[in-house]
């Protein structure tokens, strides 16, 4: 049985993708199946915290216990965040937001009359450096999905976002990020620490994220 270490503390965590529509049946989106930000909601929620989770589309179920909100866009995500941060300790950041949206969605479906199509694209709300700006004594987790460079960017985002851990993993390995069931994570901290893991389960590595929350919150208590 795992202990209920986490009893008591409200644990909101984001997982899979965000889709930006361009018109009513195209969109813009990436790879993320949801898979790693479900593991940690279902991994702390057997540590006995209050789990909320906001997800982007996925086709997995998610953990029993946990409060499932769905949204679609980065905007309905950073809706769905803010609305809940009152009541909330820790955030979890595991979604793969999408960094830019089509500027304009077509009503209709946009036809194929012309040879090349330009869609301009616009900025979305960095939820979690928006997060980061307003921390209090909250414990902010936020991930970094890099193809280079993997340390030096991660530690960047750490900094850059306000953040008191994050978890590195670098998309571009084999049996790491996207849609697979194993990852293999670094993770940083704001003394400069890095932890290298090596390739785990999601679901375990969710247990060690997990542990570090439990260590960062009894910092925070004592
Ligand atoms: O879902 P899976 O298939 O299991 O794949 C897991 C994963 C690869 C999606 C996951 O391990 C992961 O790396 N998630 C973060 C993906 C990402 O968007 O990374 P980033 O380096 O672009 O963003 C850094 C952090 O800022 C992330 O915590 C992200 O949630 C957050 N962010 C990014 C952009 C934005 N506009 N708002 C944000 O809050």
């Amino acid at each position: 049985l795992t202990p209920k270490r986490l009893a008591g503390t409200r644990i909101l965590v984001t997982a899979g993708p965000t889709l930006e529509e361009i018109d009513p049946v195209r969109f813009i989106s990436n790879h993320s199946s949801g898979k790693m930000g479900y593991a940690i909601a279902r991994q702390a929620r057997l540590r006995g915290a209050e789990v909320t989770l906001v997800t982007g589309p996925t086709c997995i179920a998610p953990p029993l216990g946990v409060d499932v909100v769905r949204v679609q866009s980065a905007q309905q995500m950073r809706e769905a965040v803010r609305e809940r941060l009152e009541k909330t300790d820790v955030v979890i950041k595991a979604a793969a937001v999408a960094d830019y949206r089509p500027k304009l969605r077509a009503g209709n479906k946009v036809k194929k009359e012309t040879e090349s199509l330009t869609i301009e694209l616009e900025k979305n709300p960095d939820i979690l450096a928006e997060l980061g700006a307003c921390k209090g004594k909250r414990i902010l987790v936020g991930f970094a999905a890099e193809t280079q460079d993997l340390v030096r960017n991660a530690g960047v985002k750490l900094e850059k976002k306000n953040l008191d851990m994050v978890v590195a993993n670098d998309v571009s390995q084999e049996g790491a990020g996207f849609n697979v069931d194993t990852n293999i994570a670094k993770l940083l901290f704001r003394d400069g620490r890095v932890e290298e893991l090596p390739i785990m389960e999601k679901e375990e590595l969710a247990g060690v994220i997990l542990e570090h929350v439990e260590h960062l919150r009894g910092g925070e208590r004592g």
